[in-house]
């Protein structure tokens, strides 16, 4: 299990060029967005939404606020993950709906007030945005462990993927953009720094 799971993670690189006419079965595409609804979140809130394009046309339109890069219109799927903003604000119905499942009976009144606290006193914006960022991760590590490519996308306009998903900025802001599919060219040697650099045990 250890020495699949480390291929799993060796096997993910950033592709930046996809087999254009190689298409993802809607079923693998399912088990990708599944990972990514299965994913933790900060108190439960499941801070993302996920819109996919299929259709080349509209691809190309999200690659154009990707400047250009070409991984996303030769992608087999583009999934935009939108962070929720407004939803997470306290006295929303959204959140005091997921508050109130993750916290049932006598454990809701003193979760909320601890929730108020925390969301006066946090950056909402980044921390609805981090969440984001983990279901992504997990996303592109399904997709690897069933052979299908993905490239993560930062390189973006957010406001031109407002426009373009005719998003209301108060509501939803453009976190991360995934890219899945066939890749078109081999990847290049995985550059790591090692462990001793990265780790320390106290
Ligand atoms: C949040 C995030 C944003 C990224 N944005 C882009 C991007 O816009 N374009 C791109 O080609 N790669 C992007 N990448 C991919 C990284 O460049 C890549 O993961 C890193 O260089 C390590 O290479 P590897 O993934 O092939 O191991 C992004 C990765 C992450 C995690």
């Amino acid at each position: 299990m250890k020495s699949k799971l480390l291929d799993i993670f060796r096997r993910r690189h950033a592709c930046h060029l996809f087999q254009a006419d190689r298409l993802l079965a809607p079923d693998d595409l399912n088990f990708i967005l599944e990972a990514g609804r299965l994913s933790p979140s900060s108190f439960g809130l499941e801070q993302w939404k996920f819109v996919v394009f299929t259709d080349s046309a509209a691809k190309l339109a999200v690659q154009d606020a990707c400047f250009q890069q070409p991984q996303v219109g030769t992608a087999s799927a583009v999934v935009v993950i939108l962070a929720k903003l407004a939803e997470l604000h306290p006295d929303s119905d959204y959140l005091q709906r997921l508050m109130g499942r993750e916290y049932p009976g006598d454990a809701l009144d003193a979760a909320l007030k601890n929730y108020r606290n925390f969301h006066a006193a946090t950056d909402v914006k980044a921390w609805s945005d981090n969440q984001c960022h983990i279901a992504a991760a997990n996303m592109m590590t399904a997709a690897a462990a069933i052979d299908i490519d993905s490239c993560a996308i930062g390189g973006f306009d957010p406001s031109s993927v407002i426009r373009i998903l005719q998003i209301d900025p108060d509501y939803h802001h453009p976190s991360l953009i995934l890219t899945f599919g066939y890749r078109a060219q081999e990847p290049g040697e995985k550059l790591r720094l090692p462990m001793q650099e990265l780790v320390e045990f106290r």
